[in-house]
């Protein structure tokens, strides 16, 4: 059902051409404006995102187009969004302040874009956020604070990226986390991904298929294993490592005490020599 029409030829008769739905609202010429508040423009070639739609739009379904970026002042126009499906575009980076305005956006689907890494509070105005969808993406980095403040994050999607090494920060800092996939990145099982394996270990529950559908591959061996081949002990090295840096600063503060000791004998030698020295005068 298409309510309204693609009459504008020129920019000069915009006003006259936007038709006004019965509600007064308008509705893009790519789109199906389904109802008051969906707006549905998947898989039209579209370029850019489409514009304007009606202001309290809820529901925006622009999958399956190249879009290339969202644009930096997209929510604060459309601050009633719930749900938005920018599936299968082609997004390669987001903007720091994307999301600002964004606090009724409870839907996010980003997967099978380009994005190569998330900065540090890249969603923190999308507070209210219950799913987040990022698989299929190519992404390598991503900032230890890339999900602060999602307090309501229940769904967090990784899976399919170019991910070496993930700090466990990124996802002791979701309360709400329910279920997170890892699977299909090229994880590194190094003394870094220690803490994220013992994380993965501990909170299996919260994954899919738990330990089984997770692989990395060995640093020195070029061979990929599952993670359930792997146990606390194959991390062992890494504590000795952590040890290690302990037996340093023991045995520097070792050093330190002994020269304290030195320096202090040598005065009070020194000391008891003047006095000595006086006595025989
Ligand atoms: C992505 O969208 C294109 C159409 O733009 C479609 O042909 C393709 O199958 C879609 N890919 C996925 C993974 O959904
Ligand atoms: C994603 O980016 C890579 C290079 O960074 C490029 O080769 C590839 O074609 C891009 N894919 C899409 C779907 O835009
Ligand atoms: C399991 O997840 C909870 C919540 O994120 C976290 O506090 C805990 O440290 C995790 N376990 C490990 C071993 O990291």
């Amino acid at each position: 059902m298409r309510l309204c029409f693609p009459l504008c030829l020129l920019p000069s008769f915009l006003f006259s051409c936007l038709v006004l739905l019965p509600q007064g609202q308008f509705c893009p010429s790519a789109c199906v404006c389904v109802d008051y508040h969906t707006v549905d423009c998947r898989d039209q070639g579209l370029p850019s995102v489409p514009n304007p739609f009606p202001l309290d739009v809820r529901k925006l379904l622009v999958a399956d187009n190249n879009i290339q970026t969202i644009p930096a002042d997209f929510f604060i126009f459309y601050g009633d969004l719930i749900y938005l499906d920018f599936r299968n575009n082609s997004l390669t980076t987001l903007e720091e302040g994307t999301f600002s305005g964004s606090n009724k956006l409870a839907f996010l689907d980003l997967s099978y874009n380009n994005l190569t890494q998330l900065d540090a509070g890249i969603f923190k105005s999308a507070g209210k956020l219950i799913r987040l969808s990022l698989g299929n993406n190519n992404l390598a980095d991503v900032d230890e604070a890339a999900f602060e403040t999602l307090d309501s994050l229940q769904v967090l999607e990784l899976n399919d990226n170019n991910l070496q090494s993930l700090n466990v920060a990124v996802l002791d800092a979701l309360p709400s986390l329910r279920t997170v996939r890892l699977e299909g990145n090229p994880w590194l099982c190094d003394c870094e991904f220690a803490n994220l394996f013992f994380w993965i270990q501990e909170n299996a529950s919260k994954l899919q298929k738990g330990l089984n559908e997770i692989q990395c591959s060995l640093p020195m061996e070029n061979r990929r294993i599952f993670l359930h081949e792997l146990s606390e002990a194959s991390f062992s090295e890494c504590k000795f490592s952590l040890s290690l840096t302990d037996l340093f600063i023991i045995i520097f503060s070792g050093v330190v005490v002994s020269i304290a000791a030195i320096i202090s004998s040598f005065f009070l030698a020194t000391v008891v020599q003047c006095f000595q020295r006086d006595k025989k005068v």
